[in-house]
């Protein structure tokens, strides 16, 4: 590899997320991306309610279920010259943490907004950890065939409130019913739409400049209006700085409707063109930038049983600098082995394939056998450990008991599984057998007791418990902490890596537990 293939292969690459509020359309433009992508002949109709076919990026159950996407999955494509990667987030709020720790594995962002119903929070939520990453943001307002706000309002809505400045880059032709198109302000065309044709790529019917007397008839009616609604936006609107969107302070403006699959290449076309290549990572050394030629890449995400053909784990790296070559040797710096990797995965559209290479700024997926843990670290031979890939302290808390106590070693085996995956943890007292299920959200035990269930054939229920709160405890003296141990060991527990862990029963009690033991480190997050 030289370095010119490196920096050329690290070019055309662009890795984003979708945030979204549940239902603003995050998966019927996923799917319209990847119909894009040419990955898929016919995008799927969303969670096909109707066509009883499934968006491929959605594959649990559950998620088909509850409507909701629990998973994070990734999905590879090349668009014209460009190679994106798309990952996508969970849209719950209860699987923040995870959603968190996929966010720190992209270099941009698209915000999908449901132009009736404007800003929601869990875009406010979502936009604050990229606001924190200082991530550049797209914006798309979707649903252009439904009866919509007016886009004026949404931009001022966009602005206030989460604090980002918006630069149309398209510009609605009517709404809902009288949806016409758009205007492309940067390539003065008007690009008109056509109802009905969702389902495939449509050959966009363009008219170039706004001036063009084609537009009077095409647009019945419409086309002065047009031009005077352009006039006043071209005066009163930011223009596009792409320095303030690579510092995610302006974020481009895109119209559309994902359903009818209009709008979606536009905001594409703006993405491959001005979204950053591969960023740099921090480390605890130093920052490696994603041209450098050695490998290196943390793992964000571990997914048990991604596959029920398969039956393994998945831990997804995002590889930061250099190549990946199958077969090649990695150090896995936690443990400090050298392994080879012959079997990586890549995620196109749901298919798993052996990938023969990969490059900075792609996701691989590396079989598990419960060595990688969240946050793991893997180069070509450095000592260094990516930082800021925070697993959080849980908040709620059950007792889980087994219907059948014969299960007893299949439920903890599918419990400590299930805790690499990082949406729960697993807590086992030093004082007894219990097993306490910490987790950040309620909707978290329902996934486990179900997972469980059907991954690892036990069913289990919960039982509530006194725990209100749980840290991380260390202490660089081995002596202090062994004598804490001693001391504190009918609140101790090992979580699912053996971290020792406080379990306070109430808030005060851990309050005590600090002041008593001032020389312990209680912690709320914990790096991997
Ligand atoms: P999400 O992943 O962000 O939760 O949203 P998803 O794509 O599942 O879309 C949520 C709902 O909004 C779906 O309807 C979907 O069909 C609809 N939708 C998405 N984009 C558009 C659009 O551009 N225009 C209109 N009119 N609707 C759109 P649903 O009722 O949940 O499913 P279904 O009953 O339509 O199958």
């Amino acid at each position: 590899m030289t370095d010119k293939q490196l920096a050329k292969e690290v070019g055309k690459r662009h890795t984003f997320a979708i945030i979204s509020h549940p239902d603003a359309g995050k998966t019927t433009i996923t799917e319209k991306v990847l119909l894009f992508g040419r990955a898929l002949q016919t995008a799927g109709t969303v969670k096909g309610k109707k066509s009883g076919q499934h968006a491929k990026s959605d594959w649990m159950e559950m998620e088909k279920d509850r409507g909701i996407s629990i998973t994070t999955s990734v999905m590879q494509f090349p668009y014209h010259d460009k190679l994106v990667n798309l990952l996508d987030t969970p849209g719950h709020e209860d699987f923040s943490e995870d959603t968190y720790r996929t966010l720190t594995a992209v270099d941009s962002c698209l915000m999908v907004i449901d132009a009736a119903k404007g800003v929601e929070d869990r875009t406010i939520k979502l936009m604050d950890v990229a606001r924190m990453r200082e991530t550049p943001v797209l914006t798309f307002m979707n649903k252009l065939d439904r009866d919509i706000r007016d886009p004026i309002e949404l931009m001022d809505e966009v602005e206030n409130i989460l604090k980002i400045s918006c630069a149309p880059i398209t510009w609605p032709i009517g709404q809902g019913k009288q949806f016409k198109g758009v205007y492309h302000l940067l390539n003065d065309e008007v690009i008109l739409y056509q109802s009905g044709q969702g389902h495939t790529i449509q050959k966009s019917r363009v008219i170039k400049g706004l001036d063009n007397p084609e537009l009077d008839t095409a647009l019945d009616g419409y086309a002065e209006e047009l031009r005077d609604e352009i006039e006043l936006l071209k005066a009163a609107a930011n223009e596009f700085d792409l320095e303030e969107f690579l510092a995610g302070q302006l974020t481009p403006v895109y119209f559309g409707t994902a359903l009818g699959n209009f709008g979606v290449d536009h905001m594409l076309d703006g993405l491959t063109e001005w979204a950053p290549t591969p960023q740099p990572r921090a480390t605890d050394q130093r920052t490696i930038e994603s041209t450098e030629s050695g490998f290196s890449g943390f793992v964000f995400k571990i997914q048990a049983n991604m596959d029920p053909n398969h039956r393994d784990r998945v831990a997804f790296l995002r590889i930061v600098s250099g190549k990946y070559e199958k077969g090649m040797k990695m150090r896995h710096v936690r443990t400090g082995k050298d392994v080879r990797i012959s079997d990586a995965l890549t995620f196109l559209a749901g298919d798993r394939s052996a990938v023969e290479e990969a490059w900075a700024g792609d996701i691989i997926g590396l079989h598990n056998h419960g060595t990688i843990q969240i946050g793991d670290t893997f180069t070509q031979g450095e000592d260094v450990k990516f930082t800021g890939i925070p697993n959080f302290a849980p908040e709620l808390f059950r007792r889980i008991r087994l219907k059948d106590p014969l299960k007893a070693k299949q439920l903890q085996k599918g419990l400590l599984q299930l805790s690499e995956e990082g949406a729960v943890q697993v807590f086992r007292p030093l004082k007894n057998n219990d097993l306490i299920v910490g987790a950040v959200g309620m909707l978290q035990f329902d996934v486990v007791a179900q997972r469980l269930k059907t991954e690892y054939k036990v069913d289990a229920v919960y039982e509530p418990i006194n725990v209100a709160t749980a840290r991380w405890v260390d202490c660089a003296d081995a002596r202090t902490l062994e004598q804490f141990r001693d001391k504190a060991h009918d609140n101790l527990a090992l979580d699912g890596g053996d971290n020792l862990t406080y379990i306070a029963p109430t808030m005060v009690n851990l309050q005590m537990a600090q002041e008593r033991h001032p020389d312990i480190a209680f912690r709320k997050t914990r790096e991997h």
